[in-house]
């Protein structure tokens, strides 16, 4: 199944609710919450507190992806905080073995990134432990950026070494996914699909069920 993750980093803080409810009205049922902290990112985005409140008004999958520095320390207070996955950086992290497994001990699905210049036999050491592997298709940090092109041949790579792995991993795609690149990232092997300007403007809704519908027409 193709998964859409709308990213709430693009969303009317003024409104989140009502922003979240028609992304979720459009059909998706995950929602993208980047953390960020002037650190691993040059930005800050918003942390726990913004979690909690917007876990109290929908059921969606939280697809937290924590960008930053050690991000061992906080894992279980964002399980507790209702993350179903959490995805760390591989670039974030002095023990990445010892942080994807506090992740499942958390009852969390564990998700690994990697951001656009590291090479992508990085991940391999870690392929029996992971159950998503998140592509950044930008440097991490700012919404609203240009799709890198390179990307497309290093997620059909990594898909590769997922297929080699015999494992069900997902491959999830975060930068720059306006609709016009959708169908691109999801011929290369791409399952789950973040997105952020290109949702929270406009008509949310509408927009959400345009991404929907070729996910689906990908999935046949
Ligand atoms: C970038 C974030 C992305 C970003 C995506 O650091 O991880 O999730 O919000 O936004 P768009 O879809 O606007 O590139
Ligand atoms: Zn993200």
């Amino acid at each position: 199944m193709n998964i859409l993750s709308p990213s709430i980093l693009a969303a009317d803080f003024c409104h989140l609710e009502q922003d979240i409810k028609a992304a979720e009205a459009g059909g998706a049922k995950w929602l993208h919450i980047d953390v960020m902290d002037g650190s691993f990112v040059p930005a800050i985005s918003f942390g726990m507190c913004v979690q909690e409140s917007i876990r109290k008004c929908t059921d969606m999958y939280f697809d937290t992806h924590l960008m930053i520095v050690e991000p061992i320390r906080y894992v279980e207070e964002f399980a507790r905080l209702g993350s179903n996955g959490i995805t760390v950086h591989l670039e974030a992290c002095e023990d990445l073995h010892a942080t994807l497994a506090k992740i499942k001990v958390c009852g969390c699905r564990a998700g690994l990134s990697i951001k656009p210049g590291t090479p992508v036999e990085a991940l391999l050491p870690y392929m029996d432990e992971v159950d998503m592997i998140l592509m950044m298709s930008v440097e991490p940090g700012f919404g609203g950026q240009g799709y890198i092109e390179e990307s497309t041949e290093r997620i059909r790579e990594v898909r590769r070494m997922i297929k080699t792995s015999g494992r069900d991993i997902d491959l999830e795609v975060d930068g720059g996914i306006n609709l016009k690149r959708l169908e691109e990232v999801l011929e290369a092997g791409i399952n789950v699909v973040v997105a952020g300007s290109a949702i929270f403007k406009n008509d949310i809704k509408a927009n959400a069920e345009s991404y929907m519908k070729i996910l689906k027409a990908h999935e046949a």
